[in-house]
């Protein structure tokens, strides 16, 4: 995580760092800090929290950071500096451990992204040769690191190429170096760092989408590459030394990323949303529901996929219960066996792929270290990747030269994942039919009656959601409880994982999602008055089962609610509160049962006073292991 902005040209620099770490704010929050040439020193501002507590910090200090390198402030100008949101992995969040980072004489500042591995060993060296540390993070061996090593290089390409060789993990960095008043430096390993490329200015960013506020151009930074920018000029180099011809490329403009279009939180606008994102994916790839999803760009052969031995679903958090639920229909529609692991547990399993299996990583982000670093893994025994992403300049995407774009879901700025959910899910749903259907499978019947009924899904997300008022009302009463169960079965059971996941991160309140039939093997000791039971009860096969199991919470005095569907009267008998979803087949259930729960978790999270938007110790782009 973290966010790294970097800019050189003629432009004011506070604010052009502080507009690029507003965009880039979603990827850590702990503390924010710029660093920029003024005169013949480097200025470091920094703050613990918000961009908020920055700016007040730059406001009552003004002219502390205008910037200005040695020369009169005109237009021409030029003004060169780096900026940072922290997302704290190595020391707490404090001012100290807040970035950019100097090294001791103040000569270089650094701020970075990842995580440095090997950072005790290196600091034990530096420590050694008499070099003092001031911070608990990482990153600080890094600038010191390049400093100690630019007192023999005596060349700063040198030293940073020479610092890399000694560092292992992941980084993005920007550095600046006091006697290069105009240039900013930039390493990227294993963690995301675009240049982009303006007129006489050029600016650097941890993503796309914010440089593409300022510029029309990029140049992608690939893994151990080097670059050295100026207002004009762009070099990058490989670790040799050697001058790379990089690509420029045209930015995919993000428009009005921070409009809340009359919402009171991204997230309420993002739930919002989620009509939209699965009518403009199912106009995509299945425009009409008699003919064939349109996976054009797919480049599967009907061979591969006849023959496909196995499949397995990488994923995180909530794009890890959508590959759940794409567990559920896989199996259902295709009758090939699917396992669904969390990406960060799949490195320790062994490897049971072969040339004919399938791996889907799904990431909102693409670029989640955990996912990436299992998707490497898995592919290397020779399976097949297709990747499922929000974000098509993201690793995932390059990685999974096969993948299926979630990008008409539009960027989602709440760090809790909500209508990239139900993104994930469409395109899930319509992969398993893809494979179904290029493979000739025998239920021919049920997948004509899904396509049918998935088409229908977009106006039934819309009923669903104009029922806000109503979920708001009835659960705002449970506000006040300090733990939550929420159970399902067979396609639903993801859901439940994915309310309790919901709630835990918008509202700090504990919450575990089960099985429902698991409930009696021993999760049923927690329950007493205090410990709302949430069932997920939709008609279909596993109704009996969930009602009975919601019987058996109810004996233990659980106050019990229900996400049910309209004209159920027998779960009004049992549940003391019922959310109301228009009938739905079971099959295609989790696109509205996830709704009142998503709703459940930002009502109560609103309530309690929660930072809806940005959590405490979250970050919506997770790039460390
Ligand atoms: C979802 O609400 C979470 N913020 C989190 O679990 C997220 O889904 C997970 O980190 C995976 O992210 P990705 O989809 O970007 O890979
Ligand atoms: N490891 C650095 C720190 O803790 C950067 C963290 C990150 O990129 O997530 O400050």
């Amino acid at each position: 995580m973290c966010g790294i902005i970097g800019y050189v040209g003629n432009k004011e620099i506070v604010p052009v760092l502080l507009e690029g770490l507003r965009c880039l704010e979603y990827r850590g929050y702990d503390s924010t800090g710029i660093a920029v040439h003024k005169g013949s020193a480097l200025n470091i501002i920094k703050s613990v929290g918000k961009l908020a507590n920055l700016e007040e910090v730059i406001n009552k200090t003004p002219g502390l950071l205008n910037g200005k390198n040695g020369n009169n402030g005109s237009p021409k100008s030029i003004y060169c500096g780096i900026g940072h949101t922290r997302w704290a992995t190595h020391g707490e969040p404090s001012d100290l451990n807040a970035h950019p980072h100097f090294d001791s004489d103040e000569a270089i500042a650094v701020v970075h992204n990842g995580i440095i591995r090997n950072y005790q060993e290196v600091k034990a060296i530096l420590l050694r040769q008499g070099v003092r540390f001031l911070t608990e993070t990482d990153t600080e061996v890094i600038v010191q690191s390049i400093a100690n090593n630019f007192k023999s290089t005596k060349s700063i390409l040198n030293a940073i190429f020479k610092s890399i060789n000694e560092l292992e993990g992941s980084y993005a960095l920007a550095i600046l170096f006091k006697d290069q008043p105009n240039k900013i430096y930039a390493v990227r390993k294993e963690a995301p760092l675009v240049i982009g490329v303006g007129n006489n200015e050029n600016y650097l960013a941890s993503d796309s989408s914010t440089v593409s506020q300022f510029v029309e151009k990029v140049i992608r930074l690939n893994d151990n590459e080097v670059a050295e920018i100026s207002k004009e000029s762009i070099e990058v180099y490989n670790l040799k030394g050697e001058k790379l011809n990089k690509d420029i490329q045209a930015v995919i403009k993000s428009k009005d990323i921070l409009d809340k279009r009359g919402f009171k939180h991204y997230l309420a606008k993002e739930i919002n949303e989620q009509a939209d994102v699965v009518s403009s994916l199912l106009r995509d790839f299945l425009p009409n529901h008699e003919k064939q999803i349109q996976f054009e760009h797919l480049k599967l052969t009907t061979d591969f996929l006849k023959n496909i031995d196995r499949i397995l679903i990488l994923a995180c958090g909530t794009a890890y219960h959508s590959g759940l639920v794409g567990k559920y229909i896989f199996e259902n529609l295709t009758s090939i066996p699917t396992e669904v692991q969390f990406a960060s547990e799949y490195l320790n399993s062994k490897a049971l792929l072969t040339n004919k299996s399938l791996v889907i990583g799904i990431s909102q982000s693409g670029e989640t270290a955990d996912t990436l670093a299992a998707l490497k893994k898995a592919i290397s025994y020779g399976a097949t990747l297709v990747g499922i992403t929000n974000k098509s300049d993201s690793a995932l995407a390059e990685l999974a030269k096969e993948h299926l774009l979630i990008s008409k879901a539009g960027t989602e700025v709440s760090v809790a994942a909500t209508k990239t959910f139900l993104a994930q899910m469409t395109v899930l749903y319509l992969l398993a039919i893809y494979i179904a259907e290029s493979t000739g499978s025998s239920k021919q019947k049920k997948i004509s009656l899904l396509k049918q009924e998935l088409k229908l899904i977009p106006q039934l997300i819309d009923q669903t959601l104009t029922r806000a008022e109503h979920y708001q009302e009835h659960v705002i009463k449970y506000a006040n409880r300090a733990d939550f169960v929420f159970i399902g079965r067979g396609i639903n059971y993801p859901i439940a994982l994915e309310a309790a996941l919901k709630l835990k991160e918008l509202s700090y309140i504990h919450a575990s999602g089960y099985a429902s039939g698991e409930m009696k093997h021993g999760p049923i000791a927690v329950l007493d008055p205090t410990v709302p039971v949430v069932s997920i009860i939709v008609p279909g096969e596993t109704y009996d089962r969930v009602f009975q199991n919601s019987l058996e919470a109810k004996s233990r005095q659980a106050p019990m609610i229900a996400v049910a569907v309209d004209g159920d009267k027998k779960a009004e008998s049992i549940f003391d509160t019922v959310l109301r979803i228009p009938p739905i087949m079971e099959l295609i259930s989790p696109f509205l049962t996830v709704i009142p729960l998503q709703f459940l978790a930002y009502y109560i999270a609103e309530h309690l006073g929660r930072d809806v938007d940005q959590p405490r110790n979250l970050a919506k782009s997770v790039t460390v292991e």
